[in-house]
């Protein structure tokens, strides 16, 4: 038996019993006639004491080699500690070592094993196994560990049953490119690995299978961000006979069961906001409303007065910055500066300072007098102190850029308390979307979400303005979850893809299974998946997805420590048909 106890379990109960301990050095501080060796396992740390008098002389030698991180087992005997520590769980108690077995030396590490550690974010990816016994990184493991598991059990006493759907597929457009696979068995063709298991969910409908979920892996080739990885997990669902309030309603209930279970907080009913209102409101389709400076359109109150950068521009809109108005001139240009980047593009920023003794100083203080000003800092609810930062032009990019500015300010004043969960469902998204570079429709969920029904004759006239039965969640500004009522008839399916530009034979090509499943009888069927990385995070109260998953990619894409992707060997790439494709230089 390699051991008795794990090295989190000994208390003061334990003394004098003769326990085995196994784990990994953390720490050997020797004072010559005594050596302390803290030992850790998974499950905390436990003092071991060799001591010159009471530990056998071979015993009391081996100590003395121990290096950090090497594999030991011991026998001792728990004795009561002189000097607690009550900041550890063992802390009342250590054990006195009569037996010691180096089970595996270990080389000293690249970095420290220590909750502050002095590696680097690149080394420690490549030696990710030795990062994963460092506190913080277990815990977010153990914490997404949990989060599965409660959602597992909340969908499954609510009868969803977990089916696994193929890997290897023909491609599912969720709007990314696909990994592919090369098929050696079929020469010059290619699997795609799934962006999501969309279709096949939807398929399990058309078999009857009434509730499915599964946690299942999900492929995109896409740019990599915090909140991105080329592979993710999603908690992926479908239901039969469902409109959207049921799954809203299903949905709400998983989150909220979450956040009672994880984070021990009940929330109300969530909100609701429709896209269109969220795009007016925050500039943005997954808004955190944790904090205010929502947006105030100014354009009737601002136009008109010669002022050229508002004048004739689609839209004038503004937030009110709480408590900013003693700025300072460096503060607002450093503001103006950062819009002005080229991750932003705005052309400049207007600032009004609504002064504490009711009077206003402007930027444009050539255009407006007070009474202008006093209207616009009305309109925005701008009180006595608030400064007001107003952008102009084309609205779409206007609101993007000010929804990033207000993001930018939340952040710098503190706004965005990791501690408190605001959720919120975006709803009544456009079905499509115009893409000025392909100079056509793309769907704005994917191709298979359904139409509103008091929508679908505008189909034919007015498809921009068709909105769709789909819906996002999102949890303090963050998208992590998305889902739509889907088409399950064969005929709008076709007349879909018909708008996103297939022609009829490349939709039967690609898409022939399910518009042939939608024959024999698909009941009608909803959905939504979850990004479980995502969710994992923000429960955790932080936003890089990459610290909640085991063996992440790095911002290339890259697994630096296995080193993939590889150059394959010139056998291999001849097997797989593809040895025209470069190889690496010998
Ligand atoms: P969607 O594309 O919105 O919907 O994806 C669902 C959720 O998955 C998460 N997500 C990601 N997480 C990490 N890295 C990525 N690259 C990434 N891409 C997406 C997000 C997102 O909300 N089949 C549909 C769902 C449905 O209609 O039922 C789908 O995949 O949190």
């Amino acid at each position: 038996m390699y051991r008795t106890h794990d090295c989190g379990a000994l208390r003061i109960e334990n003394v004098n019993q003769n326990v085995t301990l196994a784990g990994w050095v953390q720490k050997n501080r020797n004072k010559g006639f005594i050596v302390w060796v803290d030992l850790r396992d998974r499950y905390g740390i436990t003092q071991l004491v060799f001591d010159e008098e009471r530990t056998p002389k071979v015993v009391f030698e081996k100590a003395q080699q121990l290096g950090r991180e090497f594999v030991i087992q011991i026998h001792g005997t728990v004795i009561e500690r002189e000097s607690k520590n009550p900041n550890m769980n063992t802390g009342a108690v250590e054990v006195l070592v009569n037996e010691l077995n180096i089970l595996n030396p270990a080389k000293t590490p690249p970095f420290t094993i220590e909750d502050q550690t002095d590696g680097g974010e690149e080394l420690r990816m490549q030696y990710r196994y030795l990062d994963i016994r460092r506190n913080p990184v277990k815990q977010n493991l153990l914490f997404r560990s949990k989060v599965s598991m409660a959602v597992r059990n909340y969908l499954t006493d609510a009868g969803f049953i977990d089916v696994e759907t193929p890997y290897l597929i023909k491609s599912t457009p969720e709007g990314a490119r696909d990994f592919v696979v090369p098929s050696r068995m079929n020469e010059g063709q290619f699997y795609a690995l799934p962006q999501s298991p969309q279709t096949f969910k939807q398929l399990l409908m058309v078999g009857g299978l009434d509730k499915y979920f599964q946690i299942v892996k999900c492929f995109r080739d896409e740019d990599l961000r915090a909140d991105r990885q080329p592979e993710f997990t999603q908690i992926d669902c479908e239901m039969t006979f469902v409109e959207q309030e049921d799954i809203l309603t299903q949905f709400e209930g998983l989150t909220r069961h979450l956040l009672k279970e994880i984070n021990g907080i009940e929330v109300g009913d969530f909100p609701r906001m429709s896209y269109d209102e969220a795009m007016k409101t925050y500039g943005n389709d997954k808004p955190d409303i944790r904090f205010g400076m929502t947006f105030t359109e100014l354009n009737d109150s601002a136009q008109g007065k010669g002022f050229g950068v508002f004048d004739n521009q689609e839209l004038v809109v503004g937030i009110a910055v709480p408590g900013a108005a003693s700025y300072s001139r460096k503060e607002i240009d450093a503001l103006i500066d950062w819009v002005k980047r080229p991750q932003i593009g705005a052309k400049g920023l207007v600032y009004v300072k609504c002064n504490a003794d009711g009077t206003f100083k402007s930027s444009v203080d050539k255009f407006f007098g007070p009474d202008d000003l006093k209207v616009w800092a009305e309109k925005a609810g701008a009180q006595a102190g608030d400064l007001l930062l107003i952008l102009s032009g084309e609205a779409h990019s206007t609101r993007t850029q000010l929804s990033a500015l207000r993001m930018e300010l939340a952040e710098r004043m503190d706004l965005r308390d990791p501690k408190v969960f605001a959720p919120l469902w975006i709803t009544d998204f456009p079905l499509l979307e115009w893409d000025e570079d392909t100079q056509r429709y793309h769907a704005m969920h994917h191709p298979f979400t359904a139409p509103k029904p008091e929508d679908l004759e505008k189909l034919a006239t007015d498809p921009a303005a068709v909105k769709a039965n789909a819906y996002d969640l999102v949890l303090n500004g963050n998208e992590i979850g998305g889902g739509s009522i889907r088409i399950h008839d064969q005929k709008l399916q076709a007349q879909m893809f018909d708008l996103l530009g297939f022609t009829k034979e490349e939709a039967q090509a690609q898409f022939g299974f399910l518009m042939d499943a939608f024959q024999y009888g698909a009941p009608p069927h909803g959905g939504i998946a979850f990004g479980l990385d995502r969710l994992v995070a923000i429960l955790g109260g932080e936003e890089t997805i990459r610290d909640f998953i085991a063996f992440p990619k790095n911002n290339s894409g890259r697994d630096v420590m296995i080193d993939a992707p590889a150059y394959l060997a010139q056998e291999q790439l001849e097997e797989l048909n593809l040895k025209t494709l470069p190889k690496k230089e010998a």
